[in-house]
């Protein structure tokens, strides 16, 4: 800990209250004020909060991540295996998108997000397509990079992104988001939203596969950041963030007692997040079933929404293996709100093919291109695109069983590795569950109800 230098002076005096120290800890080095700052009555009606003052960077290895998980080699295949990992041939079959379910307007578009300094390659998704897009027709370039791409090796998790909301949302116009920056050393959402508010033509459809341990950030800045998703959500715009890959996740209380860690953006109520799941028998295309890493839980700060009150109210009732009410916040938003698949997809990154890809990173932008085409349909008729999905969606399903949506009724995901829980989150169930939401897309029957809506 040292002096904080000349700069500093002026900063303390611009925020009356704070100190400002250099704290070292081996290469890494940040300035924080110990003391709480203040600032003048007439400002502060026009600040939200002032960011990189108090909070030091989390000890843990990662807190900000991109939720795509390092290929593991898994298991070999059983003999006649009828496929070796998902594709898009994969994924078209399993959610009924035939060959006529591409995109046809020139007007409608679709989007990811990458932070993190993740950057995709032109050239992986070109052989990626020529890979695994033979039997569909598609598009093998991404039409707009908003933000500066660096020049180094492609990103995983940005190649798997733009790969899959390509194949899903087939032949739709693809725009990426590249973030520079960091929010207290982690993705600068933020600032991404400014930039989309600050925008009058822009994709309806998002897809963000990153995220944060919701205690790792402040109060103001979680509520500033969820103030930007509603106003995506009055515009019309669907943003989808991946649910995470720790299952219910696991935090040490100060005094030692463990609970769950839900995750930001997810636990957000204006965002439709994703969760994920592997197929029953892991080389047939046959019924999905809990992926144990799917993201999912309440949320200790934002209360639950209208709109999934009944479905929620409902599993509480329902399910018999609850765990402890003291690991949740049960009045809180409970997420994921769909799901799809996550586990061991085909992706190219650096020119080069690799297997066992897994994690909600991948389901997210399947389900953000399958919510792309509707909207290209909707516009076809010339209704509005979808927005904000989670109203229509729990609205849907709340009239009773749909075939809408598969519903994914097996297998419990992840969570704290101790004597009371023993590693197990929450359980899938039939209709909705805090592990993959209401299920996965069954495309033709989603795109009926939601002509309708
Ligand atoms: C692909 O989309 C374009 C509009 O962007 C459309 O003109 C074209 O017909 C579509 N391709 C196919 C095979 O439907
Ligand atoms: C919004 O756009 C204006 C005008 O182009 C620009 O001056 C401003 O910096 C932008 N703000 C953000 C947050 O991008």
């Amino acid at each position: 800990r040292g002096d904080a230098g000349p700069c500093h002076s002026t900063a303390e005096r611009l925020l009356p209250g704070a100190k400002f120290h250099r704290y070292v800890s081996g290469p890494r080095s940040v300035v924080r004020s110990p003391t709480p700052y203040a600032v003048p009555a007439k400002l502060a009606e026009h600040l939200d909060f002032v960011g990189g003052l108090h909070r030091f960077p989390a000890k843990r290895k990662v807190v900000s991540r991109a939720w795509a998980t390092e290929p593991t080699p898994g298991a070999q295949s059983q003999q006649g295996g009828f496929h070796l990992g998902v594709t898009p041939s994969v994924l078209r079959k399993r959610y009924n998108l035939t060959k006529e379910d591409i995109g046809a307007l020139p007007n409608n578009s679709q989007a990811c997000a990458q932070f993190l300094e993740q950057y995709f390659h032109q050239a992986d998704l070109a052989e990626f397509m020529l890979l695994f897009g033979g039997s569909f027709g598609h598009r093998s370039s991404v039409d707009h990079v908003v933000g500066q791409q660096g020049r180094g090796k492609a990103g995983l998790e940005a190649s798997l992104d733009v790969e899959y909301i390509m194949s899903a949302g087939a032949n739709i116009s693809t725009w990426v988001f590249s973030n520079p920056g960091r929010h207290e050393t982690q993705e600068p959402f933020l600032a991404w939203l400014l930039l989309l508010s600050n925008m009058s033509a822009l994709p309806w459809v998002h897809s963000v596969s990153y995220g944060d341990d919701e205690d790792s950030l402040s109060g103001a800045y979680l509520q500033r950041v969820n103030i930007e998703f509603q106003k995506a959500a009055v515009r019309g715009l669907t943003v989808l963030f991946a649910s995470g890959d720790e299952g219910a996740g696991c935090r040490k209380s100060p005094g030692g007692a463990h609970a769950f860690r839900p995750s930001f953006p997810a636990s957000s109520p204006y965002v439709t997040t994703v969760g994920g799941t592997a197929f029953k028998n892991p080389f047939l295309v046959s019924v999905e079933v809990t992926d144990y890493i799917s993201g999912g839980g309440f949320s200790n700060v934002f209360p639950r929404p209208d709109y999934q009150a009944a479905a929620v109210k409902k599993f509480l009732q329902s399910a018999t293996k609850l765990p402890p009410s003291s690991y949740y916040n049960s009045s809180g938003r409970a997420y994921p709100d769909l799901a799809a698949l996550s586990d061991n997809y085909w992706v190219v990154s650096n020119r080069i093919p690799l297997p066992w890809v897994s994690g909600t990173s991948a389901s997210t932008p399947v389900v953000a291109g399958i919510v792309a085409l509707i909207n290209d349909r909707r516009l076809q008729r010339g209704l509005p695109t979808l927005g904000f999905l989670n109203p229509i969606l729990y609205k849907l399903q709340e009239k009773g069983p749909s075939a809408a949506l598969f519903d994914v009724t097996q297998g419990c995901h992840l969570s704290c590795l101790d004597a009371v829980v023993e590693g197990q989150g929450f359980c899938a169930v039939p209709s909705w569950d805090p592990v993959t939401g209401w299920g996965t897309p069954n495309y033709p029957q989603l795109l009926k109800a939601l002509l309708a809506a």
